[in-house]
């Protein structure tokens, strides 16, 4: 009798516990998806996503590990819930499109420790119909002041078999890697963006967005197909140390059915960020295309090093401000203008002075002479990831900027991963929080100073660009540079696959345009030709460099042509066809006139398609100018200079067929008439 009473007693509590611990649900504007957060019987939290009714990832846990706390990761009930939705449209001062659509349903889950403790956390889940982002905020509790977290619980576990496309996290060259593409279950600790697709063929990307004083996220498969969050190391101890109330950057996962839609689900990553500090941006920075002393240095017929082969003369500096002028670049880069290149530069970062010119280089006068062309300076900050030496001068580096109308600036932190200098001593990531820190006073204290700033060897994009829009670009992969001297160059499939990863995080300096096709000692770049010219639609950026030397563009007048018409500021994108690794075909129209352009490129596979024009404007005619790979155009041969341009008059209702060679590309303007 008396263990019938219990046993029914432990059955009540049990129905009691388990009306408390209910499910909480959110599904998007269109239905489409529903996330679940649930607590597990020991009182984890756990997310899970299905779309269309199919798991997309499988109960995922959530949590803290903290150096000198217990962890925040069981004993959990939820205590408070509250929803809310958005439609709104936004407008960008510059960017892929002019207008943004925000249109998601909100979560927010407040969850409570049952242990004496009470700690709390707090789940913000926004739900849009092609991805969705959440992110854990600790709001201001008694027993919690400072979170110093030692590791990030947050996993995903992908429900569906399939392929992935990622880099190698926390390995030393930082994200300049070639992309790996295996099943899901052969990743091993990767970078973010990384871009699955189901054997359903389901597109998904897990990425972050808002990482503001906060380390930067690799994801670590653990087991099966299920992913960790791992946080970029500190070289002082917890990845992350916050006084409350504090918010995680956004965790966010993309999901679209192909990869066209996979590439325009990416605005999700700006809408999860803060709208923009910079409200007249606009009247100060405007994309644009730029030359420089730059290539030459990476083919060694130039050194920064002063001697007889620097590249920052005034004499060099003139005749690239010349040919800006010329031919319409906005800006001239010069490296080496600075003293501390002499020697191991890349080893410490010591001797940069970043407020006084070389002998050599006549900033004063070159900055005039080139406003006076209509024309300006980009500045120059290369590091060697010495931010001690480069933080005690950054203010004086910029007010001299400024005073000579330098109003933008490419950052360099050329060092290998964890050997960043912090002011205190300590030896940081790339990507960890103090670097998070850095580059956010880097772009906080260039825009007092209206001037834009384009790090490389920077931490990932997570489209900060929307709060901050003067952090206009990055490098943050492979670049160009790799066809001067890398080895391997960066294969056809390279570029590509940036397109369906790297890019979804926002602008690049890829820095396209060698028409030469060579790189260090004459050694063939594996491109054609129109594919040159078709990166310049394929890889966005709002400021692109036009990479190669002078005279190889004077050498090429024809192909020239459109590296000179091309803009760098859209009014609209649009991905026409495209799979992840293999191709893709962007249209674009610019901003400022009526014209669209369109950029192909393929894989090392030739491939043949027939574009419909239906993006074109209704009723318009357009001069369709093509740069086509020609007939013998082959990255591996000398056909890859083989480029046939022409010329035909098109409407929306027309097609045009397309061939693009092996390693090759197309692009096309259509100038409104
Ligand atoms: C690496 C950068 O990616 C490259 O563009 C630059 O020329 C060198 N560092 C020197 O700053």
């Amino acid at each position: 009798m008396r263990n019938l009473f219990w046993l029914m007693a432990g059955m009540l509590m049990l129905a009691a516990a388990r009306a408390e611990a209910a499910p909480e649900t959110v599904v998007s504007p269109s239905g489409a998806l529903r996330f679940t957060l649930d607590t597990d019987p020991d009182g984890r939290p756990v997310w899970s996503l299905a779309r269309e009714g199919g798991a997309v990832v499988n109960p995922s846990r959530l949590g803290f590990i903290l150096g000198d706390a217990p962890k925040l990761e069981r004993n959990f009930e939820i205590v408070e819930v509250a929803r809310h939705s958005a439609d709104s449209r936004w407008e960008q001062p510059w960017g892929e499109r002019r207008f943004v659509t925000d249109r998601h349903n909100e979560l927010v889950v407040t969850l409570r420790e049952k242990t004496p403790l009470k700690r709390l956390l707090r789940l913000r889940v926004r739900l849009f119909d092609d991805g969705l982002g959440f992110r854990i905020e600790f709001p201001q509790q008694p027993n919690l002041t400072t979170a110093r977290i030692v590791e990030e619980l947050t996993e995903f576990d992908l429900a569906q078999p399939g392929t992935a496309w990622w880099i190698p996290g926390g390995e030393w060259n930082r994200y300049e890697y070639l992309y790996n593409r295996t099943p899901i279950e052969g990743v091993g600790q990767a970078h973010t963006p990384i871009t699955f697709r189901t054997d359903a063929g389901l597109h998904l990307s897990i990425h972050e967005a808002a990482l503001v004083d906060y380390a930067g996220m690799w994801l670590r498969r653990v087991e099966g197909q299920r992913f960790k969050a791992r946080l970029s190391p500190s070289g002082t101890g917890p990845s992350v140390v916050r006084d409350l109330p504090f918010a995680t950057p956004w965790r966010v996962m993309l999901v679209a059915p192909d990869a066209a839609k996979l590439y325009a689900a990416s605005d999700i990553i700006l809408n999860l960020n803060e709208p923009s500090k910079l409200p007249d941006i606009g009247t100060w920075f405007r994309p644009h295309k730029y030359v420089g002393v730059w290539w030459e240095m990476h083919l060694e017929t130039a050194s920064w090093a002063t001697g007889p082969k620097l590249g920052a003369t005034t004499a060099n500096t003139r005749r690239y401000i010349d040919f800006a002028a010329a031919n319409g670049f906005r800006s001239v880069l010069v490296e080496g203008w600075n003293p501390g290149w002499d020697g191991d530069w890349f080893a410490t970062g010591h001797d940069f002075d970043f407020t006084r010119p070389t002998p050599y280089f006549d900033l004063q006068g070159l900055s005039s002479y080139a406003r006076g062309k209509g024309v300006r300076i980009m500045g120059h900050h290369e590091t060697a990831g010495n931010i001690r030496v480069y933080e005690a001068q950054l203010g004086a580096a910029l007010d001299l900027y400024q005073r000579l109308g330098v109003d933008s600036v490419k950052t360099g932190y050329v060092a290998d991963a964890g050997g960043i200098l912090a002011p205190d001593g300590s030896y940081q990531w790339h990507d960890g929080q103090v670097m998070s820190r850095h580059h956010l006073k880097v772009v906080e204290e260039a825009a007092k100073r209206r001037i834009a700033v384009n790090p490389h060897e920077p931490i990932k994009d997570t489209g900060l660009r929307r709060t901050w829009p003067n952090w206009v670009a990055r490098e943050g992969a492979r670049g160009m540079e790799y066809n001067a001297w890398g080895n391997p160059k960066n294969p056809p499939a390279h570029e590509v696959n940036l397109i369906f990863t790297r890019m979804l995080s926002g602008p690049m300096d890829y820095t396209p345009g060698i028409l030469s096709l060579t790189g260090k000692g004459g050694a063939p770049i594996p491109s054609t030709m129109a594919r040159q010219l078709a990166l310049y639609v394929l890889l966005y950026s709002p400021i692109q460099m036009a990479a190669d030397l002078p005279e190889n563009y004077a050498r090429h007048p024809g192909p020239f042509r459109f590296i000179k018409d091309v803009p760098a500021d859209w009014e609209q994108t649009e991905m026409l066809a495209g799979e992840v690794g293999a191709f893709a075909l962007i249209a674009r129209k610019d901003r400022h006139s009526r014209d669209w352009y369109v950029g192909g490129g393929t894989d090392e596979s030739p491939r043949e398609a027939e574009l419909p024009l239906a993006f074109l404007d209704k009723g318009r005619r357009y001069e369709a100018q093509i740069y086509a790979d020609g007939p013998t155009a082959d990255y591996r041969t000398e056909g890859r200079a083989d480029i046939a341009i022409t010329k035909r008059i098109v409407t929306s209702a027309d097609r045009i067929p397309i061939r693009m060679g092996a390693g090759g590309g197309v692009a096309i303007r259509f100038r409104a008439l």
